[in-house]
């Protein structure tokens, strides 16, 4: 119960609000981390987002969104862009251009299955 509570309370602090820990919450809740990868490093065909300019994503999910897409790669996002609002990828692309995760509070791995990093 304890361990529960303490896993909760930076949920309760900064879940609600923060853009950057929702962005990073629905990163891994609309599985955007099963392709693009736990640490969004990218994995094979998937390209990384980590680092990338907010500007650039947006743009980028945006098209996705608005079923642009010119290759059959492309193709595989709309759908996973199609279920997002423009306030779910503004924390999206905020946690992903800021990306700030480090290793005492994170912990990337090779895998391609995530829950979310409890
Ligand atoms: C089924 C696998 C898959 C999932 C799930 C997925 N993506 Fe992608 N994503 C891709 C592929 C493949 C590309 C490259 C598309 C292209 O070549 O245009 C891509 C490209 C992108 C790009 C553009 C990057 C670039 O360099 O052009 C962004 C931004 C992006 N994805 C964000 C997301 C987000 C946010 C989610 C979760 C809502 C997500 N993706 C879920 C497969 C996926």
């Amino acid at each position: 119960m304890l361990k529960f509570a303490l896993f909760c309370l930076p949920i309760l602090l900064f879940g609600a609000s923060d853009p950057y820990q929702m962005g990073k919450n629905l990163y891994f809740s609309k599985g955007c981390s099963g392709c693009h990868g736990i640490s969004a490093g990218g994995i094979n065909q998937y390209p990384p987002l980590a680092y990338r300019r907010k500007p650039f994503l947006m743009s980028k999910l945006k098209n996705y969104r608005a079923k642009k897409g010119d290759t059959q790669q492309a193709q595989m996002m709309i759908p996973f862009a199609m279920g997002l609002s423009d306030k779910e990828i503004d924390s999206i692309t905020t946690f992903l251009s800021e990306f700030h995760e480090n290793k005492s509070n994170y912990q990337p791995d090779m895998s391609t299955r995530g829950d979310g990093g409890s």
